[in-house]
């Protein structure tokens, strides 16, 4: 028989989230939101006055699964001074290694995978009822259902296309803890824009490891070009963002629509990787240097003002500092608006784990600092291209910096500061640069 519970039953009623990694884990912790208000909890800002608090972590580099236990370190005491409150770990790293989270950390009271975040308010049930050690990870599945989200914002949205990844790059630990990539059915894609959009939504993003790839484990014709072009027909959406393209499926015809579409932002966030063609090959990204300038030259050829970004990772098994220059040169030819830059991080699993870790750390550090400030130096250059024009802004809030500011983002990402009131949050408005910086940029609002 169990115990009698010292869990909280039902007074207070509070969920704390914390979120880490990608946009697909915000939208976890919004689908997180939707199950366990059906349940009768509600979000709350406040973690110490939460009666459960989830982490929703990340995998993709080992410091971000460090960061877990550092962090779960710091809520020990915490739960020992309120036992009745609950702490759960979900999310990639609870997927990697839910049962290592347990041991290690025999006070969270709930572990659970990417693939069953429907079932929370059951654990939390079975865990109220005085169950321990709950551990609950599927190994691959499906568990999406687009109208079951409590959306955090009321202008725009992420809605998932398609979920896991089937490329396998060597390095990278995502097709392991996210399972297959499964695309989300076209017509409940469309149903679901179109209510949001009817409810006030203006922007959309579609996440998908590879959203390139839409389709291809679908019983119908259809590909991302398709999708896209029907997602662009809804009336009332303004603007239509996706994420990740993977260069190796980047099709002409889906440059001509993203040409064709106001509605669709002329910003194409494409991972280079590497730029040398054997660290691309051992990396498995199945294409070369050529093949990606190719690509970016048919994007620049036909849509001029469009912004390119990317990730890069310095320090890959057996990369030399020739291979290393070859990035250097790539990201000199291609000229991105902004990179994300990673040092090498072994996952455990990973084909590149069973490779030597030739490149030291200091070296890593060393050649990623180099790629930063070349980098850095393009980002200032490209957006001083931007420099007096008028832009359009989606008014995202106040700035987290400056509260007499607001805060937007151009079509092609970027941070916009400038005066206005706070009646223009969830608005587009046009706004004139004034000033250029390395990440971010100064306008003024035009009447
Ligand atoms: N699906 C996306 C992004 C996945 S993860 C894509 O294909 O681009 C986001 C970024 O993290 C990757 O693009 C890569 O640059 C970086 N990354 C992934 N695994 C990594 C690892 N083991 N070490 C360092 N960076 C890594
Ligand atoms: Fe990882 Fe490659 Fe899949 Fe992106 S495409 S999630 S980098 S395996
Ligand atoms: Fe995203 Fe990190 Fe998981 S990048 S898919 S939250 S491993």
């Amino acid at each position: 028989m169990l115990g009698e519970s010292k869990i909280n039953k039902n007074l207070a009623k509070k969920v704390y989230i914390e979120t880490f990694g990608c946009q697909m884990n915000e939208h976890d912790t919004e689908r997180m939101l939707y199950h366990l208000e059906e349940v009768g909890y509600s979000p709350s800002e406040k973690r110490d006055e939460a009666d459960i608090i989830i982490i929703n972590t990340c995998a993709v580099r080992e410091k971000a699964a460090n960061r877990l236990f550092g962090h779960l370190g710091n809520l020990k005491p915490i739960k020992e001074a309120n036992p009745g409150m609950l702490i759960c770990v979900g999310g990639c790293t609870a997927q990697n290694i839910g049962a290592e989270i347990q041991k290690k950390c025999p006070f969270v009271d709930i572990v659970f995978g990417t693939h069953n975040i429907s079932e929370l308010p059951g654990l939390i049930d079975q865990r109220i009822k005085g169950e321990k050690g709950i551990c609950s990870i599927i190994n691959d599945g499906f568990d999406y259902d687009l109208d079951k989200v409590k959306r955090i914002s009321s202008f725009q949205a992420l809605v998932p296309i398609a979920t896991g990844c089937n490329n396998f790059c060597s390095y990278c630990i995502v097709p392991y803890v996210r399972g297959r990539e499964k695309s989300i059915d076209p017509e409940s894609i469309i149903k679901s824009i179109k209510e949001i959009v009817s409810g006030g939504v203006i922007e959309v993003t579609l996440l998908g490891q590879n959203v390139n790839s839409y389709g291809k484990d679908l019983d119908k014709d259809i590909n991302f070009s398709n999708l896209l072009e029907s997602v662009s027909d809804i009336i009332g959406l303004k603007r239509i963002r996706f994420m990740t393209s993977h260069p190796k499926d980047c099709s002409l015809d889906l440059v001509r629509i993203i040409k064709e579409r106001d509605n669709i932002v002329k910003h194409f966030h494409l991972p280079l990787q590497a730029g040398s063609n054997r660290i691309l090959e051992k990396m498995n990204r199945k294409y070369s240097r050529e093949q990606y300038l190719d690509i970016i030259d048919n994007i620049r050829n036909s849509i001029s003002n469009s912004t390119i970004t990317s990730d890069i990772i310095v320090g890959f098994p057996g990369e030399e500092r020739k291979d290393f220059e070859d990035t250097l040169d790539m990201v000199r030819k291609v000229r991105f608006g902004r990179a994300f830059t990673f040092m090498y991080s072994p996952r455990e699993g990973t084909d590149a784990s069973k490779m030597e870790d030739t490149v030291s750390l200091e070296v890593k550090k060393k050649w990623f600092s180099e790629l930063l400030q070349v980098q850095n130096q393009i980002s200032l250059e490209e957006n001083e291209k931007f420099s007096g024009m008028k832009v359009e802004v989606l008014v995202e809030g106040k700035s987290h910096k400056d509260d007499k500011l607001l805060e937007g983002r151009m079509e092609n990402n970027i941070v916009i500061n400038f005066e206005g009131s706070a009646g223009l949050i969830g608005k587009i408005v046009s706004v004139r640069i004034v000033h250029v910086r390395t990440f971010h940029m100064m306008g003024e609002l035009m009447s």
